[in-house]
């Protein structure tokens, strides 16, 4: 069952009812303000920080859900309704919610008067636009009331929820003719403020949410709006909100626009305007200044053409033409658009992530980067040092960090021991997109200390080394706290049967060992030997070699486990994924790494794991972790065994790691299975079942529940997750083949057999590629020729050109 549908031509998602098995969100603002925004008008905003400067106020976990979001209630005669449907809940004679690339739309009616909403946030701004217009589509004219209404939260999301002795206290606003300035300050005093404008004279307004709602009023029927009668209320202390009441009139056929304005403003530090003027009083310049800008309708439209414009621009870099219309769609649109927004938030803002919990973390950025590389390569590199300075001098790193203060945080510490390993394949990704070795001299500090920094090589020689320097008793690589499965603790364990659990140190016990970790080293060890080659490095060149060899050869020896690669081994140096477990015997993650390293590839390992994968993990709607699930507690795997069979890591289809066997099958050249695998989790080809999914079907989730789950199919924790990055790689460099390289563009295409062939544009430094790709005997992978510009090369990589600007490439598949 579908809620709504793809508009392409437009990057659209529209979705026809509210009422959707989930709030369907969108996110507005790509630089430092942020919102999020649900198909509802749920949803709130923030600068820069979704913890410290939060601007409007929302209820996780609520009852109704979504229920608190920038709420615009229209009110003719007895009947109160709201273009997003809620909160009013009324029925709507029509609606549309369109959630597009950096905007969302709403079209509603009701009784013959027509609401379109517009939110977004202007490229450049701190501020979102809600460009509401009303037309009355009737015979007769039509007088009505609107009242707009956002709750402002006291800027520290955390305080704001937790400490009422004091915030109870602390409220202060300011109303100067349309504009509402939310002015409390968060402790020390701060040069921020909020603003709350509409660009028409209004007939009332309030600002104090008791007032607005009545006493024990709700948001569904606010006693302002039920009463027509707004009580131009100043808030002290308690909540402030904002709310503008506007008596409109409109004659058969007439439509007016009103642009509303919700921003953060921030006067400069040297104006020495500390808190507020003497007068107790704000200074509003820069405000006033901003309120212009967006002033009109065209002035508005202007913003919201150049905010489409932008994102055209951005979404040109890949393009791809087939005969399949869902895959064009997800990686022209929504693959991209997705790993844009995790490039933004990270793992911090979402309906699954309250944005005060979680800083950006190390791993998962690495991560982001293979996704967004090719949009924003300049934001990439900053990004890839912003990262390394959070890294310890031993090239262990903090496992998160903060983003507003770029510094490690260290209530969650380190121990991760896969973190140094992302470094180096964050940091290729970005090389071979654009050949940029010159970050590699870049000083960069150790756990943000300047006097402790070396050049940025140097973070990628320890981070290397890490793992050379913490080997286990089978010469495997430490776990640590866990690798990239955060609930496989290996290093709790009871002395006793029975006892209570115990940990080492913050860094790792000496036995536990990951099979998975030693993948990653053989992949990315590869990326490193590269990099100290390019750099003339011979010797540390050779050395990495020896030991991925080595590597190699220890995870056949003590990583193979028959049919497939064992995920690890315990404090105790029992196996974990293991035919010889009574739970848990394959895991999903080492098929993927191992094969994606190649290891064992010509031994022929690497086909029979992903054959083993096939056949243990596999259900209709993704592959899951692990097989057979934990059916109780084990002290000694940790947080793994807490969850019920078939959710989150027990054997739940994780969709951040269902792609990389997607890439692990183009290694072995099954390019049937590989877009099986795709296609399974893709949310363009299982919109159809929405209703089951339950999530955006424009976005990936992080997990669905596995088979063993009483709601097998089921999605949770939607937007944040390394799973975009991941399938848009598979997708766009291993399925489609289109792959940066250190010495030029690949194509290697492994794609099912039924396909053609396909059109692709690739944007690669400074060159456009117009590539042309034919699957004449239906082959799954294999390049017989190509082509440049119409003469004949070895290989499949592109030579990189000079002096041209344009390239064609034509490949026939064989
Ligand atoms: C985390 C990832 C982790 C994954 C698996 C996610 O919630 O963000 O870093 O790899 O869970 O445990």
């Amino acid at each position: 069952m579908k809620f709504g549908y793809f508009d392409d031509a437009n990057k659209e998602y529209v979705i026809t009812s509210p009422k959707t098995p989930l709030p369907w969100i969108n996110y507005l603002g790509s630089e430092n303000f942020f919102s999020l925004i649900s198909n509802t008008c749920g949803g709130y905003s923030f600068y820069k920080d979704a913890k410290l400067l939060r601007l409007t106020r929302y209820r996780y976990n609520n009852v109704p859900f979504d229920s608190n979001g920038h709420y615009y209630y229209i009110k003719e005669g007895d009947t109160i309704w709201n273009p997003g449907w809620m909160p009013t809940k009324t029925d709507l004679d029509a609606y549309e919610c369109h959630h597009g690339m950096g905007y969302s739309t709403f079209r509603s009616s009701k009784n013959d008067l027509q609401a379109e909403l517009t939110a977004f946030v202007p490229v450049g701004k701190n501020c979102e636009i809600n460009q509401l217009t009303l037309t009355n589509n009737s015979k007769e004219t039509k007088d009505f009331s609107v009242f707009s209404y956002v709750e402002f939260c006291l800027w520290n999301a955390m305080d704001d929820m937790t400490n009422f002795q004091r915030n109870f206290s602390t409220g202060e606003v300011e109303v100067h003719g349309s504009a509402i300035y939310h002015k409390t300050e968060y402790r020390e005093r701060r040069n921020h403020y909020a603003l709350y404008a509409v660009n028409a004279p209004v007939d009332g307004f309030d600002t104090d949410r008791d007032s607005f709602l009545g006493a024990y009023g709700e948001n569904s029927a606010p006693e302002v709006v039920v009463s027509d009668q707004s009580k131009n209320s100043i808030a002290s202390g308690w909540a402030p909100v904002g709310s503008h009441h506007l008596k409109v009139s409109l004659a058969p056929g007439e439509s007016k626009t009103f642009v509303f304005i919700l921003a953060y403003i921030e006067n400069p530090v040297e104006e020495k305007w500390i808190g507020r003027a003497e007068d107790g009083k704000i200074n509003r310049t820069r405000a006033e200044a901003l309120m212009k800008e967006f002033d009109t309708k065209e002035k508005s439209e202007a913003a919201l053409a150049e905010l489409k414009k932008y994102w055209d621009e951005l979404l040109s870099h890949f393009t791809v033409s087939s005969s399949e219309e869902k895959l064009d769609r997800m990686v022209n649109i929504w693959h991209q658009y997705q790993c844009m927004v995790t490039f933004n938030m990270s793992r911090s803002a979402s309906y699954f992530e309250s944005g005060i919990g979680r800083g950006m973390g190390f791993r998962d950025s690495c991560q982001d980067l293979l996704g967004f590389v090719h949009l924003i390569p300049d934001r990439a590199r900053e990004r890839i040092l912003d990262i390394a300075a959070t890294q310890f001098e031993d090239g262990s790193a903090y496992h998160q960090y903060q983003p507003l203060t770029k510094k490690g945080n260290s209530d969650i510490g380190s121990g991760f021991n896969d973190d140094p390993l992302w470094l180096i394949a964050g940091t290729a990704a970005y090389i071979k997109e654009t050949g940029d070795y010159t970050i590699l001299d870049e000083k960069t500090p150790y756990d943000s200390d300047p006097s402790k920094a070396t050049d940025f090589m140097e973070h990628l020689r320890r981070s290397f080394h890490y793992t050379i320097d913490h080997l286990g008793p089978h010469k495997l690589p430490l776990i640590g706290r866990a690798d990239w499965n955060d609930c496989l603790n290996l290093n709790c364990f009871s002395t006793e049967p029975g006892e209570s659990f115990q940990t080492f140190g913050p860094s790792e016990g000496p036995n536990a060992e990951s099979v998975f970790i030693a993948g990653m080293f053989v992949r990315y060890g590869k990326d490193y030997v590269e990099i100290c080659r390019h750099r003339g490095l011979e010797d540390e060149a050779k050395l990495a070699e020896n030991a991925i060899a080595e590597m190699e050869k220890t995870v056949l020896d003590a990583g193979w486990d028959g049919e497939w690669f064992l995920r690890a081994y315990d404090h105790y140096k029992n196996k974990i994924g293991s035919k010889e477990c009574e739970d848990g015997k394959i895991f999903i993650e080492p098929q993927g790494f191992c094969v994606m390293a190649e290891i064992g590839l010509k031994e022929g390992n690497c086909l029979k794991a992903m054959e083993s994968v096939e056949k243990y993990l596999d259900t209709k709607y993704g592959i899951v972790l692990l097989q057979p699930p934990y059916h109780r507690y084990h002290v000694e795997l940790g947080e793994i065994s807490s969850y019920p069979p078939g959710y989150k890591e027990n054997a739940g289809i994780f969709c951040h790691n269902n792609p990389w066997i997607s890439i692990a099958e183009t290694v072995v050249g099954r390019g049937n299975r590989a877009w099986q695998v795709y296609t399974r989790t893709c949310p363009a080809y299982i919109e159809d079942i929405s209703e089951i999914h339950r999530t955006e079907p424009y976005v990936y989730s992080q997990m669905i529940a596995g088979k063993d789950a009483p709601n097998f199919g089921e999605a949770k924790n939607s937007w944040l997750t390394g799973t975009a990055a991941w399938t848009f790689l598979d997708v766009s460099q291993y399925i489609l083949g289109i792959r940066p390289d250190y010495d030029g563009l690949t194509v290697d295409p492994c794609i099912p057999s039924t396909l053609d062939g396909f059109e692709a544009k690739r944007d690669f430094r400074g060159v456009t590629y117009h590539i042309s790709v034919r699957n004449p005997k239906h082959v799954e992978k294999g390049v017989a020729s190509m082509t440049v510009d119409g003469i004949a090369v070895d290989g499949n990589t592109i030579p990189l050109p000079t002096g041209k600007t344009e390239v064609s490439v034509e490949v026939v598949m064989g």
